[in-house]
């Protein structure tokens, strides 16, 4: 069995490669590096990296990420969250491979006073919701085998996210100042990976397609969060000083898109297929510290 992973570069790609390679043959395609560089943006590219690879899977975290970009660069952001995952479902169902495709809890907005399930009724507020929906649907449109695990808040050790944002000016003695009225579901790109894995092996690929809330099981707000991270970084000498945590409405912290205060998503779908709870928030924040901590030893 061949799989094919894209975005092999992203956060969620790094800590998909090493989890995958079990599951058969990983071929990893980047932007610009490895054996199958490709702009996905390319459809000739596209085209030429699927017939050469001719993967049984497809693991898609490959996407236009930048939430606040998303409002100015439509078109761009259209291509890899919309555009791509529908041509990638159609050479799928073609071929009869599966996609494994990510979105996200932008696709919600409002509050149903308890987490969404993947029955709850859509409605973006961003571009990037928007376009990711778009995606979902264009997925769900083709007909293809397809696994679409909505993810939220996705955090890790690697630069660039709001955990590693946190810890590095904690560590530098910053205080912070952290917003506390957007509330979510935080998940560590480790456990998305190990998920990822766990719904590949349930063998529920029979089904035309599925889509799953793949999150740590619970509920903080940014600040909560930055609070727990900063505790458990002291415990483990990440910090080493306690900085001040001040904690912010949405409004004193202006972005130029729109990102829904209740972000809540529900697991209980996944954890039924695949036969096991998914970690909390603590637990999966716990094992990403001590994974960050065991590298810096
Ligand atoms: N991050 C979050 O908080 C969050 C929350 C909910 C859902 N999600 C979803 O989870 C998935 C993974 O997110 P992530 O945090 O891992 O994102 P990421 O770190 O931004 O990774 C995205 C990857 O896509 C690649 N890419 C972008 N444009 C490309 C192009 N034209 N051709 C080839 N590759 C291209 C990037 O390549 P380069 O490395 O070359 O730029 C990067 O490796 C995405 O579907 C995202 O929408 C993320």
């Amino acid at each position: 069995m061949r799989v094919l992973l894209t975005g092999a570069n992203g956060q969620l790609g790094r800590h998909l490669e090493p989890r995958l390679g079990g599951m058969g043959e990983l071929v990893t395609s980047s932007r610009n590096t490895g054996a199958y560089p490709c702009d996905l943006t390319d459809p000739d590219a596209l085209q030429r990296l699927l017939r050469e690879v001719q993967p049984d899977i497809v693991v898609n975290p490959a996407a236009w990420t930048g939430v606040d970009a998303a409002e100015d660069q439509v078109d761009a952001a259209r291509m890899l969250n919309h555009w791509l995952p529908g041509q990638l479902a159609q050479w799928c169902l073609g071929h009869g491979a599966v996609l494994v495709h990510y979105s996200t809890d932008y696709v919600f907005s409002g509050s149903p006073g308890r987490a969404w399930t993947e029955e709850d009724a859509t409605a973006p507020v961003s571009v990037y919701g928007q376009t990711k929906l778009a995606g979902e649907n264009a997925i769900r449109a083709s007909g293809a085998r397809a696994i679409i695990l909505r993810t939220a808040w996705l955090y890790s050790s690697l630069p660039g996210n709001f955990l590693s944002a946190i810890i590095g000016r904690a560590a530098r003695g910053e205080d912070l100042r952290v917003v506390s009225d957007q509330i979510g579901s935080p998940t560590w790109a480790g456990s998305l990976a190990q998920m990822t894995k766990a719904v590949l092996q349930s063998g529920t690929m029979t089904a035309s397609s599925r889509t799953l809330h793949a999150v740590s099981r619970g509920r903080l707000s940014w600040y909560e969060f930055a609070q727990t991270a900063v505790t458990m970084a002291l415990e483990r000498g990440l910090v080493e000083q306690p900085v001040a945590i001040e904690p912010i409405a949405s409004s004193e912290w202006p972005q130029r898109a729109e990102r829904p205060r209740w972000s809540v998503l529900d697991p209980s779908a996944l954890e039924t297929l695949v036969g096991h709870p998914v970690p909390t928030i603590e637990q999966a924040l716990s094992q990403c510290l001590n994974e960050w901590k065991s590298r810096t030893c």
